[in-house]
């Protein structure tokens, strides 16, 4: 199911085609370390989870694997309707993915409603002045007691903002890490969770 939104709060500048298939491309060749940064969230197969910006869908595929036989299922929110519509296609075999096109931030999603989030590589290529409400509202639609795993490269975003940025937005820090990457330089991995619930 594709649902589309109001006008998004946030602008975001389409991708070309050449910038999707390199998007495809280097999701390929990486899937295994897609695959690894799902392992973090250490799902037991029931979970509802919230990824934001799929883009391709690189790390939706794994997400959605680990959810197929437990019934869980992953809802991919992206403000680019090329990527929606790309990564739709690409993963069409995988039947527990909804594919949401719209701005996190003016779409009517439930709060309260995700067991689990997903963010690999969006938040610092959102513009500073907007990553505090981009993480707000999609930290209202975690529920009490949920995990958020995120993963964003220090090059372009200052660590104490981001993790600043975070806590502010209700999330508390659980564990983290500064992996060294030599295409990527450092790259922050930090594990959340939403405070309340029995997670
Ligand atoms: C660098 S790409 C993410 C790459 C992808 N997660 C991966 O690891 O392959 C950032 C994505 O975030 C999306 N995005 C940015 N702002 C957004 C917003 N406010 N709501 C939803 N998606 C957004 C962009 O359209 C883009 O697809």
């Amino acid at each position: 199911m594709e649902k589309t939104a109001a006008a998004p709060q946030v602008s975001f500048p389409e991708p070309n085609a050449l910038e999707v298939f390199v998007m495809v491309f280097f999701g390929n060749l990486l899937s295994q370390f897609y695959q690894e940064y799902v392992d973090r969230l250490d799902l037991t197969g029931s979970e509802r989870v919230l990824e934001l910006g799929p883009a391709a869908g690189s790390s939706t595929r794994h997400l959605a694997k680990r959810l197929l036989k437990g019934g869980g299922s992953v809802t991919a929110v992206d403000i680019s309707r090329v990527y929606i519509q790309a990564a739709r296609k690409r993963l069409r075999k995988l039947p527990n993915i909804q594919w949401v096109h719209g701005d996190i931030c003016t779409l009517n999603i439930a709060n309260n409603s995700f067991d689990a989030g997903f963010i690999c590589f969006v938040v610092h290529d959102i513009p500073s002045s907007d990553r505090a409400q981009v993480m707000q509202s999609f930290a209202a639609k975690l529920a009490p007691g949920a995990k958020l795993f995120i993963r964003e490269p220090l090059r372009f975003i200052p660590m104490d903002e981001l993790r600043q940025t975070l806590q502010a937005s209700g999330l508390t820090e659980t564990s983290w890490l500064v992996k060294e990457i030599k295409t990527q330089g450092p790259v922050y991995e930090g594990i959340y969770t939403k405070p309340g619930g029995s997670r």
